[in-house]
């Protein structure tokens, strides 16, 4: 059977609000930045791996700051997720894990190894990253692979900025690479999408309680 990852990109560097950048530079800014305990279920990093350094602008924010990535995501993302898919594709109805940035600042901070919950996930690269900068985003091609198996056999899509993919991260584990450079800055925003055959009803309870302390 064949099980190689594959996904959709979308150049929408034509197709964005003016400024666009700006607002997601400013937002980015003021991310929690901190260590996060690993992910109930979903995480594939090794056992003693307990915390991974990263930040997050959470969906609350993001609806709040970013009105029109909030506002795109319910309408032409979900348009575009649609031609990804053949069925039917809706938005998350939880505001609490819609829509979310992920940021990576410096060289310790990366996203940890996970398979996805979502039969659906869109990225939309908020910045740049030349070949050998680090920031890419790496998918194992085993299904049972962890953090130390994934490079091995793996598709790794280097961040574009105005490109959105997506794809079923569900059988897949992956991970963002760190950053080479002190100065440098990875932003990611980060969405949620359902189908008809695996609805938001769906998404495990123990993540929420993970993530908000309640289901
Ligand atoms: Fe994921």
């Amino acid at each position: 059977m064949l099980t190689s990852f594959c996904w959709t990109t979308f150049d929408l560097t034509s197709g964005l609000p003016e400024d666009w950048g700006r607002d997601i530079a400013e937002t980015a800014a003021d991310a929690d930045f901190r260590e996060f305990p690993r992910t109930p279920i979903l995480s594939r990093e090794a056992e003693h791996v307990q915390r991974i350094p990263r930040g997050r602008v959470y969906a609350g924010e993001v609806r709040r700051r970013l009105r029109w990535l909030y506002q795109l995501y319910h309408t032409y993302f979900v348009e575009l997720a649609q031609q990804a898919c053949n069925e039917p594709v809706m938005p998350a109805l939880d505001d609490r894990y819609g829509v979310v940035l992920n940021v990576q600042r410096g060289t310790s901070m990366r996203f940890e190894c996970h398979v996805d919950s979502n039969p659906l996930t869109g990225l939309l690269f908020c910045t740049d990253h030349q070949a050998g900068a680090g920031g890419e985003l790496v998918f194992a091609n085993d299904p049972g692979a962890d953090l130390s198996a994934v490079d091995r056999d793996c598709a790794v899509i280097r961040p574009h900025v105005g490109h959105l993919i997506f794809f079923d991260g569900r059988r897949h584990p992956h991970y963002s690479r760190p950053l080479v450079s002190e100065s440098d800055l990875r932003v990611v925003a980060v969405m949620n999408f359902y189908t008809e055959s695996y609805p938001e009803s769906t998404r495990p309870p123990d993540l929420n309680r993970h993530l908000f302390g309640e289901a």
